[in-house]
């Protein structure tokens, strides 16, 4: 790593030397830019290369390129998809992914929060993702896998070391086992969509119990509060190895446009991928500013206040879960884990962006998607029981990996 990369002093110093430094501020509205027809049966797409990072140059020789495989539901995506996938690129040169389509997780393990078209643009908008399959098949099928070999050129099939069982009880990855073309990876630990569901879940419980309490004039239970809130607080471990692991580890080059963009970039969409891809095509180098969890609560009270959720659920995900989906979007170059937002008591009437205008430097970009962080928690909530029930199926099969895991190299 470079002295540069080291100081992080071009963070602050870019406002300085860099003459076209943008501001943004991350709105989420408008509509899906896709072509939905596109989604129809199961398409394939390449996506661009931004960037050729050193570890991808290594690996440009004459030598046959080594095309992996891996497939998944990536819904409500987090850091853990994005670790996979990063580890599913490391046993290859190019990684192709398979999206499991709505019909096939509704079949095999319940109601996608996400739709197609929403898990297809969060999965290729990773910067370890290659080429992207819609509507993959939740098993690998022999005429699937003879497919994957034949007409996508696929070395090996890869799957996380956590058991993936049919409702018959059977593997889905037996087949490409059998043939021995499949290889595993580490599975990232402390963090699954059925916690996310979880933490959504719960906090909509505690709602529930502090409107109760408001109602009654009782004192609430501080205990079931703790308890309620403890069971689902993150069991995330960041370590500097990880972040780097899913850094760039470049700073921006001489005469680089900087762009800054912030914002909390709580449970990470499809919205938030593309407003980071319009922010990125402004300049040379993306920045983002990911919000502390305490101005996330505080920013985002009045939003739920106007939903009848005033409670403290906001972030659902903490700032270094936050930082890590971002720092693993390919339209990204760097993060500020825990920016600030210049906020005053009277918040309503501050302008964060002051400064930023004062210098002629901030431009405002509207969200083409209309997904937003409170929408999909409220998928969620308004559908809770079918959620509560693929969550309650979900936990078991959890509980048992945790206890029966086994170490695997190559994290
Ligand atoms: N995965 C992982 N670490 C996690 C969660 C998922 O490595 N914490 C891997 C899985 O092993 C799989 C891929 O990500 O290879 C896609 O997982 P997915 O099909 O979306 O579902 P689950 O394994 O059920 O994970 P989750 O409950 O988080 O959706």
């Amino acid at each position: 790593m470079t002295m540069e990369y080291e100081s992080n002093s071009w963070i602050w110093d870019g406002l300085y030397y860099y003459p076209h430094f943008f501001g943004g501020l991350m709105l989420t509205a408008a509509l899906l830019g896709v072509s939905t027809s596109y989604f129809g049966g199961i398409g394939v797409f390449s996506l661009p290369h931004l960037w050729s990072d050193c570890f991808h140059k290594k690996k440009c020789g004459k030598k046959k390129r080594v095309r992996v495989y891996m497939d998944g539901c990536f819904d409500l995506m987090h850091y853990g998809h994005a670790n996979a996938l990063r580890q599913a690129k490391a046993l290859g040169d190019e990684l192709v992914v398979g999206v499991v389509s709505d019909e096939e997780i509704i079949a095999n393990k319940g109601p996608p929060v996400l739709s197609m078209e929403e898990r297809l643009a969060l999965v290729s908008g990773l910067k370890w993702v290659d080429e992207v399959i819609a509507n993959a098949p939740y098993a690998i099928t022999e005429q699937f896998m003879n497919r994957l070999f034949n007409e996508h050129k696929i070395d090996y099939i890869i799957h996380g070391d956590d058991p993936c069982l049919l409702p018959d009880g059977t593997d889905a990855y037996a087949l490409a086992k059998k043939v021995g073309r499949y290889k595993q990876i580490k599975r990232t630990e402390g963090v699954s969509s059925t916690d996310i569901v979880g933490r959504i879940l719960s906090s909509m419980e505690d709602t529930k119990a502090c409107e109760d309490h408001n109602n009654a004039s009782l004192p609430r239970d501080p205990l079931r509060a703790i308890q309620s809130k403890d069971a689902h607080l993150s069991q995330f471990l960041p370590t500097s190895r990880r972040i780097v692991q899913f850094s760039n580890c470049k700073g921006p080059g001489p005469n680089a446009r900087v762009v800054y963009i912030d914002g909390a970039f709580d449970l990470f969409h499809a919205g938030h991928v593309e407003i980071l891809k319009k922010a990125r095509q402004l300049g040379d180098f993306l920045l983002v500013g990911i919000y502390t969890d305490q101005i996330v609560r505080f920013s985002t009270l009045s939003e739920f206040d106007a939903l009848e959720h005033r409670g403290s659920y906001h972030p659902i995900m903490h700032l270094h879960e936050r930082s890590l989906s971002v720092l693993a979007c390919r339209y990204v170059d760097e993060v500020i884990i825990g920016a600030p937002w210049e906020v005053t008591k009277d918040m309503g009437q501050s302008d964060p962006y002051e400064v930023a205008k004062s210098m002629g430097i901030f431009q405002l970009l509207e969200s083409p998607k209309s997904i937003t962080t409170t929408s999909v928690a409220q998928r969620i909530i308004a559908n809770h029981e079918a959620y509560m029930k693929r969550n309650a199926k979900k936990a078991v099969s959890e509980k048992k990996y945790y206890e029966q895991k086994m170490f695997v190299s190559g994290d």
